[in-house]
């Protein structure tokens, strides 16, 4: 059986969650099958040589390519370039960071430098401040409210080949001018990396202001159900695709396994339904924290109190399910807070239909000294909520009963 093609109009964003790439299907099954196999048949010499010559399409082994994991990257890469004229090229990794990793790998070389954002998520952070020293790659680091500090640090790194961004910053949703960004990196000749995890493609597509690739945790919107930890990298450059991130994939190893694949692919049928509802509730709890005596700040990019407030407005199309707030007393509250959510799930992660908390000084960022924790904006006092798409009344009293005491 043939690929089912797509009409050649340019489709929606639902319909391209839903539809998005159509891949091989040998069976009548409506929903596309997993195929769990790690390696495939050749009918004959003479098919195998086409296969791996590239003169036939099909899959050879599976860490090389696998029906399920090209329908999903494809999808997604069609939702990162709902806007653009060219389709832009897409890599399913077998987590975030597995992601972030073989980007890294693919485009440094030792005596390089990355130019990258302060605030980070911690394993992102750990990457670039522990284990890329070791190949001789520098990190260097801008804030990223202040364009004049990347402008800076371009100029004195020749070496520049990456500047990567985070935008929002996990957990502080400070944000980054990506056009800014990337008009200043692309001066320089540098490539622009941004990790679109907290927001996606529903609420903010980076390709589309310039960035030249896209990492994601797959692990949390794109799959939301809590089922998967994957990652996924996009570009809008074939040849970087072909040449440089494809190779450090498939060589690095970092892959997706099918079943993975498969259920991601199925997240995303419904990801943009759940987005709407996802940043309906996360304005509604960011409105609901800041007049709540208990709390000294709210960071929401959708609020108009939030400092880049018009930056959001310039760059994202809504504002997500991912806020912090930093209680009035401290660390203890956090802890208090964090021990009486009934509703709320403890836990890390984000981009689940359930909502979850989580204590960032106590819990994902122990490891961090106080000093680059207060570098990244983390005060003991902060929690992070990634709002789910449950009955917002029920959320909200869930967090009147819990800030209890927490003053
Ligand atoms: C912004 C961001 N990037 C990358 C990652 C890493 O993703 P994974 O846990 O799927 O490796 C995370 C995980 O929380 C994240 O929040």
């Amino acid at each position: 059986m043939a690929r089912r093609k797509l009409p050649a109009r340019q489709l929606g964003f639902q319909t391209i969650a839903i539809h998005g790439e159509r891949e091989h299907n040998d069976t009548q099954a409506h929903v596309l099958p997993i195929y769990q196999s790690s390696t495939y048949v050749f009918d004959s010499v003479a098919h195998g040589q086409a296969l791996w010559r590239d003169e036939e399409a099909g899959h050879i082994y599976g860490r090389l390519s696998n029906p399920n994991v090209q329908a999903t990257a494809g999808t997604i890469a069609m939702l990162e370039g709902a806007n653009l004229p060219d389709r832009p090229f897409g890599l399913l990794a077998g987590s975030g960071m597995g992601a972030i990793s073989t980007v890294l790998v693919a485009l440094l070389s030792a005596g390089d430098t990355i130019i990258s954002q302060q605030s980070l998520y911690s394993a992102t952070h750990a990457l670039m401040t522990q284990i890329m020293p070791r190949y001789q790659v520098q990190q260097v680091t801008f804030n990223g409210r202040h364009l004049e500090e990347l402008e800076a640090a371009l100029a004195r790194s020749p070496r520049a080949r990456l500047v990567y961004i985070e935008s929002p910053a996990n957990p502080t949703m400070a944000l980054t001018d990506i056009r800014g960004a990337a008009e200043r990196a692309h001066a320089a000749g540098a490539l622009v990396v941004v990790d679109n995890t907290f927001a996606t493609p529903y609420t903010q597509r980076p390709l589309e202001m310039g960035a030249d690739i896209i990492v994601h945790s797959t692990t949390k919107y794109l799959t939301g159900h809590g089922t998967v930890v994957g990652g996924a990298v996009i570009t809008r450059h074939e040849d970087l695709y072909h040449q440089k991130l494809m190779p450090a994939l498939i060589n690095y190893g970092a892959v997706a396994g099918p079943m993975d694949a498969w259920l991601t692919g199925q997240g995303l049928k419904t990801f943009p339904l759940r987005m709407a509802r996802h940043c309906d509730n996360g304005l509604a709890v960011a409105r609901f924290l800041e007049k709540h005596p208990a709390i000294a700040r709210v960071n929401y990019p959708g609020l108009e109190s939030f400092p880049q407030h018009d930056l959001a407005r310039s760059q994202m199309d809504a504002f997500g399910g991912m806020l912090s707030f930093e209680l009035k007393g401290g660390y203890k509250s956090g802890e208090r807070m964090m021990d009486r959510v009934q509703l709320c799930t403890r836990a890390v992660s984000l981009g689940t239909v359930d909502t979850l908390i989580a204590h960032p000084a106590s819990m994902m960022n122990f490891r961090m000294s106080p000093r680059d924790r207060a570098t990244m904006g983390i005060g003991d006092g902060l929690v992070r909520m990634a709002v789910g798409i449950e009955d917002i009344a029920d959320i909200l009293a869930d967090l009147e009963q819990a800030l209890i005491g927490c003053g």
